[in-house]
C-alpha cells in the first residue's frame, strides 16, 4: 500500500489504470503478483514508483525557503515545481525537518502551509507570487561556495542530480559556472596540500610505520573511517599484493582483505599454491572510503588526490620490504604503484620495471570477480586470476 501511494502521485492518468489492474489481480488470487518483477503491470508500477521517488528526493534537496516578515513574525516561503503530485506525500518530511519555523511551499498545482501546529493545503500559486530574494540568500550562497568540493566535480552527475529546470529556484545556481571554471586550479592546489608525507616517520621498521599510520590525517578519509588499515605480512616478503582500499569488514577489523574480496583472494592464492602468510598484503589507500545508504556503508572509489595523498605510506612499505614483485590488484592499485593511469586488461600479466621493487605486474581486483553475475564467466575469470597469481609466484620462486 505504501508503494501504491507513491505511484498514485504520478502525474500521468495511467497510474489509476495500473493500480486498478494490480489490485484486481491481487484480490482475485494472484497474491504474489508484486514479486513477479517481469510482469508488465509490475514493470509499469515500478517505473512510476521510481520516477515519483526521485521527484520526492529532488524536492527534499531543492526546496529553498526565503524569509518574509508576516503578521505573526518570520515566515519562510519556497516556490518549487515538482514533476509529480507530491506535495501531500512530502509534507511530513518538511514538518520533521523545519518544524520550528512557519513555512509555506508553493507549487503550480497546490501549496502546503505549516503554522507550527498544523499543516494546511491550498491551491497552486504561480511563480510570480513567490518572494524572490531575502537576506539568507547571500549566506546560503557563501555556504554553498565554501562547501563546493572541486575535487569531486562531475559535471554530468551534477546536471543529472541538479536538473537545469530547477536552477531558476536555486540561488546557488548562479554560482555554478564560476565554481566549475575555477575547479581545475583549486584541485591542483588541494593535491599539493593533501599528503600523508608529514605523518611518515623516518624508519626502517614496519611496526613503527604501522603505528604512525594510525594517526594519519593526510587526506580527509580518516574523518569517517574507523581506523587506518595498514599492510600485513613478512618484512622480507618477495611478493607484495596491493589492493585498492579497505572495505567495510577491513575497516572494522583493522586488517586488509578479511571481507568478501579477501575470501576470493584467499581461494585464488590457495589454488595458485601460495601461502597467504608468505606475501605482504596492503592497499593503495589505507582508509575506507564509503557513502552511507541507510545503515549500510557502500564502497566509494578513491580519487586521484586521495590515492596520491596515501602513496607515501605505500612507498615506505616498499622501501622496507624491497620485494621482488608487486602485484597490483585492479586499476586503483596500479595507478598508485605505477604512478600513472593503467588500463588493467591491456597491461595485465606483464612484468613491468619498478623503482622500488624489481618488477610490478597488474591483474584484476578480486571484487571484480565477486560482481560477475554470469557463473560460467565468473569461473573462467577466477581461473585467469589464479593463473596470474601462479605466474607471479613462479617469477619470485615462491
Ligand atoms: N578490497 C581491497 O582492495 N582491499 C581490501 O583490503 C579489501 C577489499
Amino acid at each position: 500500500m505504501d508503494e501504491a501511494k507513491v505511484v498514485a502521485c504520478h502525474r500521468d492518468p495511467e497510474p489509476w489504470r495500473v493500480l486498478y489492474r494490480i489490485f484486481f489481480r491481487i484480490t482475485r488470487g494472484e497474491r504474489y503478483l508484486m514479486e513477479i518483477e517481469s510482469d508488465p503491470d509490475v514493470v509499469e508500477f515500478r517505473r512510476m514508483e521510481k520516477a515519483v521517488r526521485r521527484d520526492i528526493h529532488k524536492m527534499h534537496a531543492f526546496v529553498r525557503f526565503r524569509k518574509t516578515v508576516g503578521d505573526g513574525g518570520d515566515e519562510y516561503v519556497a516556490w518549487f515545481r515538482p514533476d509529480h503530485r507530491i506535495v501531500h506525500i512530502n509534507a511530513a518530511f518538511f514538518v520533521r525537518r523545519f518544524g520550528s519555523m512557519k513555512w509555506a511551499i508553493l507549487t503550480p498545482d497546490e501549496s502546503v502551509y505549516w503554522d507550527l501546529r498544523q499543516l494546511r493545503f491550498g491551491p497552486g500559486v504561480p511563480r510570480s507570487e513567490a518572494p524572490s530574494e531575502d537576506e539568507l540568500e547571500g549566506l546560503w550562497c557563501t555556504y554553498y561556495a565554501a562547501t563546493f568540493n572541486p575535487a569531486r566535480l562531475n559535471t554530468a552527475a551534477m546536471i543529472k542530480e541538479l536538473p537545469v529546470r530547477h536552477w531558476a529556484t536555486l540561488p546557488e545556481a548562479a554560482l555554478i559556472s564560476g565554481l566549475v571554471a575555477e575547479s581545475g586550479t583549486r584541485v591542483e592546489h588541494m593535491e599539493q596540500v593533501q599528503s600523508a608525507a608529514p605523518f611518515v616517520p623516518k624508519t626502517r621498521s614496519l611496526a613503527v610505520l604501522r603505528e604512525a599510520a594510525r594517526h594519519c590525517e593526510g587526506c580527509d578519509l580518516y574523518r569517517h573511517a574507523t581506523q587506518t588499515v595498514f599492510g600485513e605480512g613478512p618484512k622480507d616478503a618477495r611478493l607484495v599484493l596491493v589492493g585498492e582500499q579497505p572495505g567495510d569488514r577491513e575497516d572494522i577489523e583493522g586488517r586488509p582483505f578479511v571481507g568478501p574480496a579477501g575470501d576470493v583472494l584467499n581461494a585464488a592464492l590457495e589454488a595458485a599454491g601460495i601461502h597467504r602468510e608468505d606475501v605482504y598484503l596492503t592497499n593503495a589507500v589505507k582508509h575506507f572510503k564509503f557513502t552511507e545508504r541507510g545503515k549500510r556503508r557502500i564502497h566509494a572509489t578513491p580519487r586521484g588526490p586521495e590515492i596520491a595523498a596515501c602513496r607515501p605510506w605505500f612507498e615506505e612499505e616498499l622501501k622496507v620490504i624491497r620485494p621482488r614483485l608487486v602485484v597490483c590488484l585492479g586499476a586503483t592499485a596500479a595507478q598508485s604503484v605505477m604512478g600513472r593511469a593503467v588500463r588493467v586488461q591491456a597491461e595485465r600479466g606483464q612484468f613491468l620495471p619498478h623503482h622500488l621493487a624489481k618488477e610490478a605486474m597488474v591483474t584484476v581486483h578480486p571484487s571484480f570477480l565477486l560482481r560477475m553475475p554470469d557463473r560460467a564467466l565468473a569461473a573462467e575469470e577466477r581461473a585467469r586470476f589464479t593463473a596470474d597469481l601462479r605466474k607471479a609466484a613462479e617469477r619470485v620462486a615462491l
